[in-house]
């Protein structure tokens, strides 16, 4: 977490109370830090405390899932290479990343997703597994993703980048790199919104100008539309979509990187090692910690391969 201590005790308390009396948290966190925006530790625990309420809809009531990710698939199918590579960001409780993955024919060979919240990423791992998907799912920031440059054959977001306005750039800069050959944005579309989802989407931080800035940072939009189906007309859901060509012909290995200097991380049971920082990143219930508030400097860590 980012705030000090005297500010972020209170705030996880006040926004565990809000959204026990059935509250808006991040709405709370903004009125107490007193911004505009969301920061990233109102979104992860606001989502954090919301782990296991997407599994619990989609159990009710398969319909509403698979129509969603059924326009995504349509949407991400001519862009995906045969034994390509796919990545949800933000990937949330993995209901749209397990579905999503499975109306994708060729089936994709490798499935990764994370999040910033560890208990979505948990409840994500178990749904995952209920659906029969192999998948990695990991803790990380979108803002410091822990993968190799063009590493991702297609990359995709539904509704993650979402509370992250003001942070346009960096966050489709970092999506950018890791992309082998395409970035799917699925998201709420301001500029295409009604004048009541604008003001809506205003008051709730949400991102804007997603294809602009796109464009300012060297892309190019292939498309910007909204999606016939969205599950909320005040935030209305389209896709943006930018092609990239890969730059060789073989991808590189997928393997985690370390995110504070994009160095490789060797995997054993109850950490990731990064031999050339002396870095080290816990796994914690099988789900490996990989934002850069998670490194711990253990150049004496002795693992399997390496003695420091
Ligand atoms: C509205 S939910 C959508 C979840 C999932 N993509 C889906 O379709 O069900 C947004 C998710 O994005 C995650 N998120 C928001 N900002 C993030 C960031 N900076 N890095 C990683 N995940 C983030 C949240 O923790 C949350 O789980």
């Amino acid at each position: 977490m980012n705030l000090t201590p005297d500010v972020l005790g209170p705030l996880i308390i006040g926004m565990r109370a809000a959204y026990a009396r059935g509250e808006n948290a991040m709405a709370h966190a903004r009125a107490v830090l007193g911004t505009a925006q969301n920061t990233s530790d109102a979104t992860l625990i606001a989502y954090d405390l919301q782990a296991g309420s997407y599994t619990a809809v989609v159990r009710e009531t398969r319909a509403d899932n698979l129509r969603w990710c059924s326009q995504l698939a349509d949407v991400l199918r001519p862009l995906f290479p045969a034994g390509g590579s796919l990545l949800e960001v933000g990937v949330g409780e993995a209901t749209t990343l397990s579905t999503v993955s499975r109306l994708l024919s060729p089936a994709p060979a490798t499935v990764l997703g994370f999040d910033l919240s560890w208990s979505r990423c948990s409840v994500a791992r178990d749904w995952l597994q209920e659906e029969g998907i192999k998948a990695e799912v990991f803790v990380g920031d979108l803002f410091s993703i822990p993968l190799a440059d063009d590493s991702v054959d297609v990359v995709y977001t539904s509704h993650s980048l979402e509370p992250n306005g003001g942070r346009e750039t960096d966050a489709l800069r970092e999506l950018l790199r890791v992309a082998r050959r395409a970035v799917v944005l699925c998201e709420p579309i301001y500029e295409l919104g009604s004048s009541e989802a604008q003001a809506r989407m205003r008051q709730h931080g949400y991102v804007r100008g997603l294809a602009d800035t796109f464009r300012g940072i060297g892309a190019q939009v292939k498309e910007c539309r909204l999606l016939p189906y969205t599950t909320n007309p005040l935030n209305p859901s389209g896709v943006v979509i930018v092609e990239k060509n890969p730059t060789s012909a073989v991808s590189p290995a997928l393997a985690f990187r370390c995110p504070l200097t994009n160095t490789p991380l060797v995997r054993e049971a109850d950490v990731c090692f990064s031999p050339l920082t002396g870095m080290a990143y816990p796994i914690l219930r099988g789900i490996p910690l990989l934002r850069t508030q998670h490194a711990v400097m253990a150049s004496k860590i002795v693992t399997a391969g390496i003695k420091s």
